[in-house]
């Protein structure tokens, strides 16, 4: 056990099951690699959790930060700062033009403005319908959206409002509408949950029964926004818009950031002092997002996406025809028939290569956009060979 290893389990609460003798203590990323105090080489398939999109320590977005942690770091808001409004304005015109955004640090706090926000909408509506199996974040408001009992047995009681339906049952939905409910909310793949992307007719769906009810439709894009799918937004891979969207995780390059958008007609519910955090919308953080929009935006970077992700499925399916291949772009999961999940996680660290195990039997990948495909190839060379 190294000295950090042994710190680490003295000093820092476990909430994340680290194993001196299996989890990695990295020290170094570059691109699509990471490196262990020992030296060993990793191929990153998991990008921090779909943070990485422009994969590790990417030169332009160290040079903005360089940048701007040289020129001004911190204020407060009460003030104006320039990154804040520019990367505001590029959010907005990629998004839901004549909208507005509210600058958080993580998704959880995105996602707690937006509760924040809908409650506010139309007065004597608050409740939200959310989707079984949904991950939302670990805020007492984002925790209560989550549609897993797993995250929420130890914390009740819960924030009320909240009622879960079927992931793509529109009827499901439908069944838990009454005259307080003012918000649909759900992630369009569904990330933590395993991977579950939605079918165009039900999100299609959901909108229509939004606008039919008067509910806000919110779309978290957490983990599938920021170029994952091949598209800026996931939602753009269906005919629809919604009224209210979270990101967070691949905007900050690293760093963290979180963001509310809406749509023109919410733009104005919060006023002063509904709403505020001291360090959203950064200087230095909002930089770094700056640079990986421009690095995401550029021309046949979505279609390079989607092309290595139309490989990895094709290549993954072939590979292990007894399992359930799920996903869209670079958001992607295996599920095998067998409880062999951990296991294989757990060889491909052995290997050189970082995969997720969510529970017994899905394997998540969520490789940075930037993979090239020999890279794309070599870590399909170790999937391949363990499953
Ligand atoms: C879809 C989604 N929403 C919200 C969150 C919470 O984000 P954070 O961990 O930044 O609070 C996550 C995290 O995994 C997520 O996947």
């Amino acid at each position: 056990m190294s000295k950090i290893q042994e710190m680490e389990a003295k000093y820092i609460i476990n909430t994340y099951n680290r194993k001196a003798d299996s989890t990695p203590y990295l020290v170094r990323g570059e691109g699509s690699y990471l490196w262990d105090d020992q030296g060993k080489k990793y191929l990153d398939f998991l990008s921090g959790l779909a943070v990485n999109v422009a994969g590790h320590c990417h030169p332009q977005v160290v040079e903005a930060i360089c940048k701007q942690a040289g020129i001004l770091s911190h204020t407060s808001n009460l003030y104006y700062t320039e990154p804040q409004v520019l990367l505001a304005k590029e959010l907005v015109d990629k998004t839901l033009p004549g909208g507005k955004v509210f600058f958080a640090n993580s998704g959880a706090e995105a996602n707690e403005a937006a509760i924040k926000l809908i409650r506010k909408f139309k007065p004597g509506r608050y409740k939200i319908i959310a989707a079984e199996r949904s991950f939302h974040g670990r805020t007492m408001a984002a925790l209560a959206a989550t549609g897993q009992k797993k995250y929420q047995q130890a914390f009740k009681p819960l924030l009320e409002g909240f009622s879960y339906a079927t992931f793509n049952d529109l009827d499901s939905f439908e069944a838990l509408i009454d005259d307080q409910t003012a918000a649909v909310m759900i992630e369009p793949i569904q990330g933590e949950g395993g991977v579950h992307v939605a079918e165009p007719d039900f999100i299609e769906g959901l909108r229509h029964l939004c606008d039919r009810n008067g509910l806000l439709l919110i779309f978290d894009e957490v983990q599938c926004g920021m170029g994952r799918t091949g598209k800026f937004w996931a939602y753009e891979n269906f005919a629809v818009k919604p009224d209210l969207l979270t990101v967070a995780k691949g905007l900050g390059g690293g760093l963290p950031i979180g963001a509310l958008l809406t749509g023109e007609n919410c733009k104005d519910v919060f006023i002063p002092g509904d709403h505020a955090s001291t360090f959203g919308g950064n200087p230095v953080v909002c930089a770094a997002a700056l640079a990986v929009m421009e690095i995401i935006s550029e021309a046949g970077f979505m279609d390079e996406v989607a092309a290595k992700g139309i490989r990895l499925k094709r290549e993954l399916e072939d590979a292990c025809p007894s399992g359930e291949f799920r996903g869209l772009g670079l958001i992607c999961a295996l599920e095998l028939e067998r409880p062999e999940a951990k296991y294989v996680q757990e060889k491909c660290t052995e290997h050189g290569l970082l995969i997720n195990a969510i529970g017994d039997k899905i394997l998540r990948l969520l490789p940075p956009l930037t993979l090239s495909d020999d890279e794309l190839e070599d870590g399909l060379a170790v999937l391949k060979k363990l499953i």
